[in-house]
């Protein structure tokens, strides 16, 4: 199990120890880790935020662990530099097309959720995402207008196997939970969303067992704080996907909750919170690590089939906030490192 350890920039290298340290406790055999630079870090050292070195090392592990990047002291690069571009290269060059961000209410948490907390109550979903296309990937650019006017252009575009392949994984992921599949688009204005609903569409031939529905994503924001309790599984695009899940997060009561899981037709993976870097409190100790370990325990499902020791982590994170072990973003006083300590106590 080589693992590629890319902690980045604020506050990930904090969480990624704790994650590291967890993993440790686990006693796991044959687990080699390796780190390297990415992010704003690696612009600084080294000219790029996703050096040649550390891309091919990614190439080669069985997963990739991620941390988080973004530097506001990069803002001003040309694109290409900024630290972002390196989490979009590593999905783009890995095919790291799918997404998958769940959000469960824990029972212990329903006061910290941003909704009422019986309507927070219900919520168990995954919310999958499209991450190879649409917008973030289309031609983009600054151009001025006949009239002199500064312009700035993103195309947003789907073909049909991209929207194809990621409804495989859709559909089969609600297969395995409660059988409800919802597809988020914005079908009544862009053309690349009526492509979107026609190949679900298509798709669901395939899948009788599911019960599919359309959502227009502004009814979907709307939805999602009205009676989240309705979705089991939510497939939709790159943009839309990344606003929703930032959404879910504030949900189930913090963002610092959320893990994901970044899959292609290879086998190795990415796993990173769904956060950022939060420069704000970095360096400061006292960031939550939780999302950046549940995604450790992602890696251990989805790489390396060990779903055992990934449901360990899940209960011990899930028992040391039932015991109110929380960090600041949960309303509690506890550092990372504390909240690192109390998860490796519930695992010995
Ligand atoms: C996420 C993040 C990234 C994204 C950023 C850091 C490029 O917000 O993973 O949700 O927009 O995908
Ligand atoms: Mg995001």
């Amino acid at each position: 199990m080589h693992i590629a350890i890319l902690a980045g920039d604020g506050i990930g290298p904090e969480i990624m120890d704790q994650a590291l340290r967890v993993l440790d406790a686990l006693n796991l055999p044959d687990l080699k880790l390796s780190p390297a630079l990415v992010g704003g870090v690696a612009y600084h050292a080294v000219g790029h935020p996703l050096p040649d070195d550390t891309l091919s090392l990614c190439k080669e592990a069985d997963a990739i662990l991620f941390g988080a990047v973004g530097d506001p002291s990069c803002d001003a690069l040309e694109r290409h530099l900024r630290p972002e571009q390196a989490i979009l290269g590593l999905r783009s060059a890995l095919g790291l097309f799918a997404n998958l961000r769940p959000a469960k209410m824990l029972t212990a948490l329903s006061d910290m959720s941003a909704l009422k907390a019986e309507v927070a109550a219900e919520i168990d979903l995954l919310i999958v995402r499209e991450l190879n296309g649409d917008v973030y990937f289309g031609d983009k650019g600054m151009r001025t207008t006949d009239t002199g006017l500064r312009e700035g252009y993103d195309i947003m575009s789907y073909n049909e196997d991209e929207v194809r392949r990621i409804a495989h994984v859709a559909f089969k992921a609600a297969q395995v939970r409660g059988g409800k599949l919802c597809s988020v688009d914005k079908a009544n204005v862009l053309e690349t969303s009526q492509l979107w609903r026609d190949v679900v569409i298509e798709t669901s031939a395939q899948y009788p067992d599911v019960a599919l529905e359309h959502m227009y994503v502004d009814n979907a924001a709307m939805q999602l704080v009205k009676s989240p309790g309705q979705f089991d599984v939510v497939v939709t695009g790159n943009l839309f996907g990344d606003i929703l899940s930032d959404q879910a997060s504030m949900c189930v009561g913090s963002i610092g909750l959320l893990a994901s899981a970044s899959l292609g037709e290879g086998t190795c993976g990415l796993y990173e919170p769904i956060h950022g870097s939060a420069p704000d409190i970095a360096g400061q100790g006292i960031a939550n690590p939780c999302a950046m370990i549940l995604s450790a325990a992602m890696m251990l499902r989805h790489s390396f089939g060990l779903e055992e020791e990934a449901q360990k982590i899940e209960q011990a994170v899930a028992a040391i906030l039932d015991n109110g072990i929380l960090g600041a973003d949960l309303g509690g006083q506890h550092n990372c490192q504390q909240i690192g300590d109390a998860i490796i106590q519930e695992l010995v």
